[in-house]
């Protein structure tokens, strides 16, 4: 069996995810902000759902939306919490440049590509590619919100590995979770992160689940210049040197 990437930490992806984010309401309205440009009868596409707390949190708020991702497993997991919440969220397995086999152009009123995402997108051209898709599935005027790691920070880090200072607590387990990372000598060779969740229990055993991610960094500025080229216009930004993430709203023009 090929097992793709994500299809290993969609089982214990809940330990990633922040303790105020976990509830789908909580992770919908951390977007509050853009949610109330949305028109009335607005449609919404999730297009790295991930678990699909932000997709089942959209449609809690009686929005249309469309939840896709790359890993089977994460859209499995996107339509039980779906069912979970008794939210009605399509949900799809689609990579970013398949979209547009699944969607007309000029779908979406708002398309989300958050929580780290993008840095998976393969190099330049992977990430072209992919925003490409995005802006074709926006309505002219329609919004694509990524959030991004300031990979100009991590870079300058270096290799490492970071271990978590505190125990993560879900369905009534602990976990310690650890992420390694690979820094390539250049910005655009292909990077990894290889990220372990560890299960520990207090009679002994530990539970170890991780995988090995592939990423393609990129610079702030070289995001805007990608957005600007497949029709997509900045309208703000968060991006801070010193800070460990930003988001970006931009428009199609
Ligand atoms: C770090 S997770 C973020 C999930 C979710 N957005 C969140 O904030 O919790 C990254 C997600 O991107 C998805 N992904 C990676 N490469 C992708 C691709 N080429 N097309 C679509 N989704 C992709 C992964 O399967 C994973 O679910």
């Amino acid at each position: 069996m090929v097992v793709t990437e994500y299809d290993v930490l969609a089982e214990v992806y809940e330990w990633l995810i922040s303790d105020a984010k976990l509830p789908p309401a909580e992770f919908a309205a951390s977007y509050d902000d853009v949610l109330s440009l949305l028109p009335p009868n607005a449609r919404v596409l999730d297009c790295s759902c991930g678990t699909g707390q932000l997709a089942v949190g959209l449609a809690g708020r009686g929005i249309e939306v469309v939840a896709t991702d790359a890993s089977e497993a994460m859209v499995r997991r996107t339509a039980e919490l779906s069912e979970e919440y008794e939210a009605s969220v399509r949900a799809v397995r689609a990579n970013w440049e398949e979209l547009p086999d699944h969607f007309e152009d000029d779908t979406f009123d708002m398309v989300f590509c958050v929580g780290n995402s993008l840095h998976h997108a393969a190099g330049a051209t992977g990430r072209g590619a992919a925003l490409e898709s995005m802006s074709r599935l926006l309505r002219p005027g329609g919004r694509l919100v990524i959030t991004s790691r300031t990979w100009e920070l991590v870079r300058a880090r270096g290799s490492r590995l970071d271990i978590w200072d505190r125990l993560v607590r879900r369905n009534g387990r602990d976990a310690v979770v650890a992420y390694r990372w690979e820094i390539a000598p250049q910005w655009e060779d292909e990077h990894h992160i290889e990220i372990a969740i560890a299960q520990v229990d207090a009679t002994g055993p530990v539970l170890v689940r991780s995988e090995l991610l592939s990423c393609w960094p990129y610079r702030h500025e070289v995001l805007e210049a990608d957005l600007h080229r497949v029709g997509l216009r900045t309208e703000a930004s968060t991006f801070d040197p010193e800070a460990e993430n930003y988001t970006v709203v931009a428009s199609k023009v």
